[in-house]
């Protein structure tokens, strides 16, 4: 465990930060209580709690309305147990299958939004998957020449989690804006890894998962809902407030939480921005992106090892986070994944990545790539040791 390399942060980031820790344990050693109607002293501790990190995630989401003095309905902070939870809430949201509704999204995206697009078109809507450019961009015209009278939503990841490659959403919230198209962002691979901002980007439904970049537990995230935006309801049920009334509230948060709360979690979701706000986001990427960087030089050079999609890191545009997929001349991709775990203590992810479509494209399918996914906590040896290990790997085979 002490020698453990972990590259799997697209995963889920290991470790957590002790802050995180400790905010979740000191929740359930000193304020484990529901909130609600009550008057009691721990349960307005952890309703205010869950408040402030409403308020926290909103400003975080929001933050050039802010600075120019605004502010934003907190409440439209809405939290669910993961991202596909919220990718989920949004696509039964929005689009109504019965009225034929059109889906634009990408062959970048994850599962988490390509099922529940699929099962929408299985009901009767449609849906358009647009190409990556080779080096796994969209062209944001691309989604402009996709969108049509029928289209309801433009749905896409905000970085991909094969090939780290980031898109521009700002050109493509534009668009969208313009032709009056519901616009959804996946940003599963970079809340906390780079700056945000819904008014910037014209982002009307942000969905975020908690265990990645913002470090909290996993059970944790949450959708940030532009003041203007609706969406119907998936879940209904208990509030904690007007139980006389017989179908499920309206207003925000009622109308898109039900049930209790994932309160140790939020807890440590709201320890997660802590951490990050302290530490500063630009320098725990500049972190990443250095050994990111050097990784996948060290990796460019071995023979018989591809990269898929770009190998271009352009630090001052943003456009990549710390995750690359391989693959090594002569191995499937899952031994290379099990070799560097049981020989060399580097944990890496193999397969698909609950990314089909992209590996279609790239004609890395059914195998899949081994993935590696740098985080704050990696260091310089980490990264020297797994380009040795991957070079004798290489060796091998050639
Ligand atoms: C791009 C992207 N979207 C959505 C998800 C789903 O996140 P969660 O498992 O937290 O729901 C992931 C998880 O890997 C992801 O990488």
């Amino acid at each position: 465990m002490e020698n453990l390399i972990y590259l799997d942060n697209a995963a889920t980031t290991f470790p957590k930060p002790e802050k995180v820790h400790d905010a979740v344990y000191n929740f359930y050693r000193k304020n484990g209580v529901n909130p609600g109607r009550t008057g009691c002293d721990l349960a307005l501790n952890a309703e205010q709690m869950i408040q402030k990190t409403r308020k926290k995630y909103s400003q975080f989401f929001n933050k050039s309305l802010y600075d120019q003095g605004k502010s934003k309905d907190h409440n439209r902070l809405i939290f669910t147990m993961n991202a596909t939870m919220g990718l989920n809430f949004i696509i039964n949201g929005v689009v109504r299958s019965e009225r034929q509704d059109h889906i634009v999204t990408t062959k970048l995206e994850h599962n988490s939004v390509i099922r529940p697009v699929n099962h929408k078109v299985r009901e009767g809507a449609s849906a358009t998957f647009v190409v990556p450019d080779s080096e796994g961009y969209i062209d944001p015209m691309e989604i402009k020449r996709a969108i049509n009278s029928k289209t309801k939503l433009v749905i896409m990841n905000h970085a991909s989690n094969v090939s780290g490659v980031v898109q521009d959403i700002t050109s493509i919230g534009k668009i969208c804006r313009e032709h009056g198209v519901v616009f959804a962002v996946d940003s599963a691979q970079t809340a906390g890894v780079l700056p945000l901002d819904m008014q910037e980007s014209n982002i009307d439904f942000l969905c975020f998962t908690g265990h990645k970049g913002l470090f909290a537990p996993t059970g944790t995230g949450g959708i940030c809902v532009a003041d203007h935006a609706s969406l119907l309801p998936t879940l209904v049920g208990g509030t904690g407030v007007k139980s006389a009334d017989p179908y499920h509230l309206e207003e925000f948060p009622y109308c898109m939480e039900a049930g209790t709360l994932n309160l140790a979690g939020i807890a440590g979701l709201s320890a997660g921005l802590d951490f990050i706000q302290e530490e500063g986001m630009d320098h725990l990427y500049a972190h990443e992106m250095q050994l990111f960087s050097k990784l996948q030089e060290g990796l460019l050079k071995i023979k018989g090892v591809k990269i898929w999609g770009t190998t271009r890191i352009d630090l001052a545009q943003k456009r990549r986070v710390a995750t690359l997929s391989a693959s090594v001349e002569g191995y499937d991709a899952s031994d290379v994944g099990t070799i560097l775990d049981v020989e060399y203590g580097i944990q890496t992810r193999t397969g698909l990545h609950c990314a089909p479509l992209i590996h279609d494209h790239y004609g890395s399918a059914p195998r899949g790539t081994v993935r590696f996914s740098v985080g704050p906590f990696n260091s310089e040896e980490h990264i020297e040791k797994t380009i040795r290990a991957v070079a004798e790997i290489a060796a091998d085979r050639q």
